[in-house]
């Protein structure tokens, strides 16, 4: 099974969903860098500060940021334990960049799984979404509901909406979505890291395509 792999799509496509399921099941050393973003503006730091206004308003936080997070995260990474990412990279620089820091170190991206769907789905998903304040998880109120309502199965942490999960940043993370993100489609394509999922489907069935494609 392949150990670096990235987990691309549109916001709302089931990144996070099925990121944490593989790393109940598989052991991937998981991160999220919209996590992390979220996690530093709960904390007040500086960075928080710095990032809050960007998230709020669905926009990107700039590269600079993002990279310096990723690469103090995996300064340890060991190259057969790897790393599963869900929201990086989201730049063609972003990309490029990550490359040039992660091959050298034997820590390269081995493969980049997209789910693709529609912007009408990621609507629809995204504004019935509830997150665990605590551990991260995310449920559906309708799709993927918790089995207490407003609490976390994992942690018993509480639910909540995202404030930047309303219907007018959704469509505009989905445009730059389209204008900064998808590039990086044809970008791993031409690297032969590409696998592609249908992201319109259940989870079940995205996790178990997810699995086979990883373990090809
Ligand atoms: P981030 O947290 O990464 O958000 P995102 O990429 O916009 O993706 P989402 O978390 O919204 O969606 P997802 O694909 O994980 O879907 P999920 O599994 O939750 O980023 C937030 C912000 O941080 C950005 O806007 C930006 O400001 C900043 N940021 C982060 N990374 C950055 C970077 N690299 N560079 C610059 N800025 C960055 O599923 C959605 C819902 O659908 C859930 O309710 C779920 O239960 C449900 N669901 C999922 N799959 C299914 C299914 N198959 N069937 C039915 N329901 C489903």
């Amino acid at each position: 099974m392949r150990r670096r792999v990235i987990l691309l799509g549109p916001p709302g496509s089931g990144k996070g969903t099925v990121a944490a399921q593989l790393k109940n099941e598989c052991g991937f050393d998981h991160f999220s860098t919209g996590h992390w973003l979220r996690q530093e503006v709960a904390r007040g730091s500086a960075l928080g500060r710095q990032a809050s206004l960007f998230l709020e308003r669905g926009e990107l936080v700039p590269d600079e940021v993002v990279l310096a997070l990723v690469k103090d995260a995996l300064s340890n990474a060991q190259a057969d334990v790897g790393y599963l990412s869900d929201g990086f990279p989201r730049t063609l620089a972003q990309a490029r960049a990550f490359d040039a820091w992660s091959s050298p170190r034997g820590l390269g991206i081995e493969q980049v799984i997209y789910f693709e769907c529609s912007e009408a789905l990621v609507l629809n998903r995204i504004t019935g979404r509830r997150s665990c304040g605590s551990c991260g998880r995310v449920y559906h109120v309708t799709l993927v509901p918790p089995g207490q309502p407003g609490r976390c199965d994992d942690c018993a942490g509480e639910l909540t909406q995202r404030t930047d999960d309303t219907e007018s940043v959704v469509r505009k993370r989905f445009k730059i979505y389209l204008r900064e993100t998808e590039p990086l489609i044809d970008f791993y394509r031409q690297q032969a890291k590409l696998d592609v999922v249908n992201a319109s489907q259940s989870v079940d069935v995205m996790m178990s395509q997810t699995m086979s494609l990883l373990q090809r």
